[in-house]
């Protein structure tokens, strides 16, 4: 299969077309390097294709899907801290990027998996999140809802879509994906700690340390992934992608510590100082996996101990 991943040099981008590309496909990757990166794709160098541009070039993405056997469209404008300093561009990105990979998708009748956020739920207190639960968003005037919103707008489109020309869409909500070639630099909190864990510098913790995530391993969510588009059942339909074991954010620096026996300390940062005055974040984010277990037998097969010794050891080699 000859298969289009926006956001192909991305982080999950280009460990996607590592498996794709292990099982005999053609990829193509269209990237505009905002924070996707070469380092991440240089080893793929057959049956492997790289154009670079923009999602939001409405010729270039219609010829790309017209061409295409499969797309999964993985390009965004991706991390609280970008997303916050470059909120036009994300917000456009995020938006109409998405519109023009959607369309050009029901134009040419492809298969076609979005990738959505766990984001979407915003900040309600009910946990587990399930696929049907109303989503309980901030202010529009606090721009980190702007991602979340942009996203619930490209899920509506696909299912609109799906109805008016029948697009064969699926929508996978994305829960915290880590592992290897995580850029620690738009906030992501796993290469961000570990990355200082083994240069033996401070953790830096926001806020309290009490919130809590659930940390799920690229090559578990690569395979679900895979697997969602690998049958008609699953179209039409939105599924979370997300781990098991919530753990604190204290609690992860202190397991990094142990896990890379580093001589760091925590240090808290207050969210004023690390983001802006007024800035809001969820305590809780549980993935609800039920129904993508159901649907395709996906469970996340490796722990938080294997995540962080394949990051570490990606940072300490790269
Ligand atoms: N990593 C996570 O934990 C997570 C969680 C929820 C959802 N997601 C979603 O998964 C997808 C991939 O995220 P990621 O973690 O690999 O992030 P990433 O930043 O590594 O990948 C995004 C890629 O899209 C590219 N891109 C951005 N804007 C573009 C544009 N206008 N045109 C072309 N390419 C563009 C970037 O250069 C980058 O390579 C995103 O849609 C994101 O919203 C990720």
């Amino acid at each position: 299969m000859r298969v289009l991943i926006t956001g192909g040099a991305g982080f999950i981008g280009s460990h996607l077309a590592d498996a794709l590309i292990a099982r005999g496909d053609q990829v193509v990757a269209l990237d505009n390097f905002s924070t996707g990166s070469t380092a991440n794709i240089k080893h793929l160098t057959k049956n492997f294709e790289l154009v670079e541009g923009d999602i939001r070039d409405t010729k270039l993405v219609q010829d790309l899907v017209s061409q295409a056997d499969l797309v999964f469209h993985l390009a965004a404008a991706v991390g609280v801290s970008l997303i916050l300093e470059s909120p036009i561009e994300s917000i456009s990105t995020n938006i109409f990027g998405s519109e023009n990979v959607l369309l050009a998708a029901a134009q040419f009748k492809k298969r076609i998996l979005i990738a959505s956020t766990s984001e979407i739920y915003g900040k309600g207190v009910k946990q587990p999140l399930n696929e049907l639960d109303d989503r309980v968003i901030g202010s529009p005037q606090k721009l980190r809802w702007s991602y979340s919103d942009a996203k619930a707008i490209d899920e509506a489109m696909a299912v609109a879509l799906h109805h008016k020309s029948n697009l064969q869409v699926t929508t996978a909500r994305l829960f915290n994906t880590v592992g290897p070639r995580q850029s620690s630099r738009y906030g992501m909190v796993v290469p961000r700690f570990i990355g200082a864990a083994v240069k033996n510098t401070p953790i830096p913790v926001y806020g309290n340390g009490n919130q809590t995530r659930v940390f799920c391993h690229i090559f578990d969510v690569v395979d679900a992934l895979l697997q969602l588009v690998a049958t008609d059942k699953t179209v039409n339909e939105v599924y979370n992608v997300g781990g098991i074991g919530e753990i604190s954010m204290t609690e992860l620096a202190n397991k990094v510590v142990e896990e890379t026996k580093s001589q760091s300390t925590i240090e808290y940062i207050p969210y004023e100082k690390a983001y802006a005055p007024g800035f809001e974040d969820m305590e809780r984010r549980v993935p609800d996996i039920t129904k993508i277990t159901s649907a395709i037998n996906w469970t996340p097969q490796r722990d938080l101990s294997r995540i962080i010794s394949d990051v570490a050891a990606h940072i300490t080699n790269s």
